[in-house]
């Protein structure tokens, strides 16, 4: 196809989100964050009062997801992220979001995908992978400043530990674990600001481009 792919990878709070619609703007490509598929699927679910462990209800749930129109704000609830991580361990589901990710991704001039399996499933031809990373620890002050700044509260510890046990779930399950795709730079932006983490992506694409 005529579209160039941007492959960014890595887990929660690491800055992915971030960093892939700085991109997505610089270079006027399209932009999916495809955590948000999980999201919607599990949301739709919970909704609609099924269950989060029958394979086959979730995967025509799943092929039911529009990808016009997802929103991170309705998407964001702690509750939903929990879903989302449960279902995406069921190979009908990921098989079924993943051909929605692949026509997206198709789109000209250029698409940026971010997710934890775009560079090894996904789009394994991307001629750029990144692999968006930052310590347990970094990522849980995030999001627990994030919380704070908003004027929630919110309890670090157990932060911490839903961010280890998210880790983990993406990490070990059997179908698409998360890793990076052997030929994505790494990026570990615990001690980087947003702004050197996007400088530094910006030349790997540039030299790809
Ligand atoms: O990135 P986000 O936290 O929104 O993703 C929600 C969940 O969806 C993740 O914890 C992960 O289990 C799943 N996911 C996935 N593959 C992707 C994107 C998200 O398995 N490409």
């Amino acid at each position: 196809t005529d579209s160039f792919i941007i492959a960014i990878d890595g887990p929660a709070a690491a800055g992915k989100g971030t960093l892939s619609r700085r991109i997505a703007e610089q270079y006027g490509f399209h932009h999916l964050d495809t955590g948000l598929t999980y999201r919607a699927t599990a949301k739709a679910l919970i909704d609609a009062g099924l269950p989060l462990d029958d394979e086959t209800v979730a995967e025509k749930m799943a092929r039911e997801v529009e990808l016009a129109g997802l929103d991170r704000d309705i998407l964001s609830k702690h509750e939903i992220g929990e879903a989302a991580s449960k279902i995406a361990v069921m190979p009908a589901v990921r098989r079924a979001l993943v051909e929605a990710q692949r026509r997206f991704s198709g789109k000209a001039p250029g698409a940026v995908l971010d997710g934890r399996d775009i560079g090894t499933v996904v789009c394994p031809n991307a001629p750029v992978k990144l692999y968006v990373t930052a310590s347990p620890e970094v990522r849980a002050k995030r999001r627990y400043d994030e919380i704070i700044g908003k004027g929630g509260s919110a309890d670090f510890e157990a932060i911490f530990e839903d961010v280890k046990r998210r880790d983990d779930r993406d990490m070990k399950r059997a179908d698409s674990p998360m890793k990076p795709a052997v030929d994505a730079h790494l990026l570990d932006t615990s001690e980087m600001s947003i702004e050197a983490a996007f400088q530094a992506a910006k030349s790997f694409i540039d030299a790809a481009l």
